[in-house]
């Protein structure tokens, strides 16, 4: 079977990390040879970035420079994890991928949507997964969620508002987008969104038999 590439999205405490995780385990009990990463991270040089993002002592990082510091771990991470694993075959998770940029720092951090999609283009050359899963859930809920996890990065120490945005903005991305973004209600426990989500990625596979 072809590879493809996929990626689950959503604000903090979606559960997306777990998800990711079971989606992974199961495709490989089907036999399917399949690469799970995330971003910012997937390789040595992209998870020093990583460090450097979501430090507490990074509390004087500009805008821009983390906009700039997201593409760069995502340069590195396509090329090093993730056009390898496609070109092989393989089937790639990734944890977070470009909607996560113009969603936290377009919509969140209010950068211009231009700019997004100009440095979208230098890193990525406009690639998108082939399916994307939006993992929804109420900010209120998530952020408690991670609190109870002790979860305290730099982006999870934003107010409400900022994640409320973000949500807003995955929202208004996955309706531009209806024929690659699913949207996953995650409010229900952890194997009824796992039921979920697999149902998604059969109605890709059996879309993508046509
Ligand atoms: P996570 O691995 O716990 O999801 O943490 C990554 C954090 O980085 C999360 O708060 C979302 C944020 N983020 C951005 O702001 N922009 C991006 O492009 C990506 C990939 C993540």
């Amino acid at each position: 079977m072809k590879g493809f590439f996929l990626s689950l999205e959503g604000i903090e405490g979606t559960g997306k990390s777990t998800q990711a995780r079971l989606l992974a385990d199961y495709l490989r009990s089907r036999g399917y040879a399949v690469i799970q990463t995330a971003e910012p991270g997937g390789t040595p040089i992209s998870l020093k970035i990583r460090e450097l993002l979501l430090s507490v002592d990074s509390r004087e990082m500009d805008v821009v420079t983390e906009l700039l510091l997201y593409n760069a771990a995502r340069v590195q991470h396509i090329k090093e994890v993730i056009t390898p694993a496609l070109t092989r075959g393989d089937i790639v998770i990734s944890d977070r991928f470009s909607d996560s940029t113009l969603a936290y720092q377009g919509y969140g951090r209010g950068i211009d949507r231009q700019v997004i999609d100009a440095l979208d283009a230098v890193a990525t050359g406009c690639m998108r997964p082939d399916i994307t899963l939006l993992l929804d859930v109420d900010v209120e809920i998530g952020l408690r969620r991670n609190r109870e996890m002790q979860k305290h990065d730099r982006l999870e120490r934003e107010d409400v508002t900022f994640h409320q945005r973000v949500r807003r903005g995955f929202h208004e991305i996955a309706a531009a987008e209806p024929e690659r973004i699913c949207i996953i209600p995650c409010f229900d426990g952890i194997e009824d969104v796992h039921e979920a989500i697999k149902e998604a990625v059969a109605s890709f596979l059996r879309e993508r038999e046509r």
